[in-house]
């Protein structure tokens, strides 16, 4: 049972100190798994991994979920899409890579495609750049745009990124988006769907079933204590402004904790 998170950190939130609560929570993750990502490191010596914070920040601090799940995502997500593009010898992007959980293993699932990772962070990307060969890194802003001409990408995917985006970013990321997908092209999208209710209060959840977005501010837009929450007929209804929905399976429990929701869509 997931714990109702809304709930511990509205009173850090509302003082402006939950970049501090999250600091702290960072330490005592690091501690509670240091033993078990200590295994890992003596058991793949060859296996570079970014500093604990970045892991932390972008997914969980747990090495072998994020080095073998990092590589799990990237073969679905070629696998997800298959009945939508082929992946070969493509353009693709990954918008909002973090220190390259995904985009690293990309390269062992297609075959002479063209591979593009951006985030708004600069220490992911120099991350990154210095460790993941033959994929081309540029950093964005948290606002669009990207410095991408119109229409480049064939399929571009983005793995909790709408999660901690506020509203207006919503509306001028889905854009940003579709202009820089070629029409036709193929987007894989997340985002935090009905499993997410455990976890929000009992006002979030009002508004959520409403259909509105919920979103938890008071945070730097973009870090993981930023979080948008997204009724399906909402997201959908985002998406449908530019894109034809072609798949959504809502987000389950997993072993590992819960999943988001997956949108696979065309560019009208
Ligand atoms: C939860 S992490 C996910 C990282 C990666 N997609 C993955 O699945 O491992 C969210 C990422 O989105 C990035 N991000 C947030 N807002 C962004 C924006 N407006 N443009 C680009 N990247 C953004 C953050 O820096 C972070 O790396």
């Amino acid at each position: 049972m997931s714990m109702n998170t809304g709930k511990i950190t509205a009173p850090f939130r509302k003082l402006g100190l939950i970049h501090v609560f999250d600091k702290v929570k960072f330490r005592y993750i690091q501690a509670k798994n240091k033993k078990l990502n200590q295994a890992f490191a003596k058991k793949y010596p060859d296996v570079v991994l970014p500093p604990d914070y970045l892991i932390f920040e972008t997914f969980h601090l747990n090495y072998n979920s994020y080095y073998f799940g990092g590589q799990e995502s990237a073969k679905d997500i070629v696998e997800e899409v298959k009945p939508y593009i082929d992946l070969n010898q493509k353009k693709i992007l990954d918008w909002g890579c973090g220190p390259g959980r995904i985009i690293r293993h990309m390269h062992r699932f297609v075959e002479g495609s063209d591979i593009h990772g951006v985030d708004y962070n600069p220490t992911n990307l120099n991350w990154c750049a210095k460790h993941i060969p033959n994929v081309t890194f540029s950093k964005n802003e948290v606002n669009p745009p990207l410095a991408y001409a119109e229409g480049v990408f064939d399929f571009i995917y983005g793995i909790s990124i709408f999660t901690h985006l506020s509203e207006p970013n919503h509306t001028a990321w889905m854009a940003e988006l579709a202009r820089i997908c070629k029409s036709g092209g193929v987007v894989f999208l997340t985002s935090h769907g009905p499993i997410f209710k455990r976890i929000l209060t009992e006002e979030e959840n009002k508004r959520y079933d409403q259909g509105q977005i919920v979103t938890r501010g008071k945070a730097f837009e973009g870090h993981r204590v930023y979080a948008a929450f997204h009724p399906p007929s909402y997201f959908r209804a985002l998406l449908e402004v530019h894109f034809e929905v072609l798949e959504y399976s809502e987000g389950k429990e997993e072993s590992w904790g819960i999943n988001q929701d997956h949108w696979i869509v065309r560019k009208r």
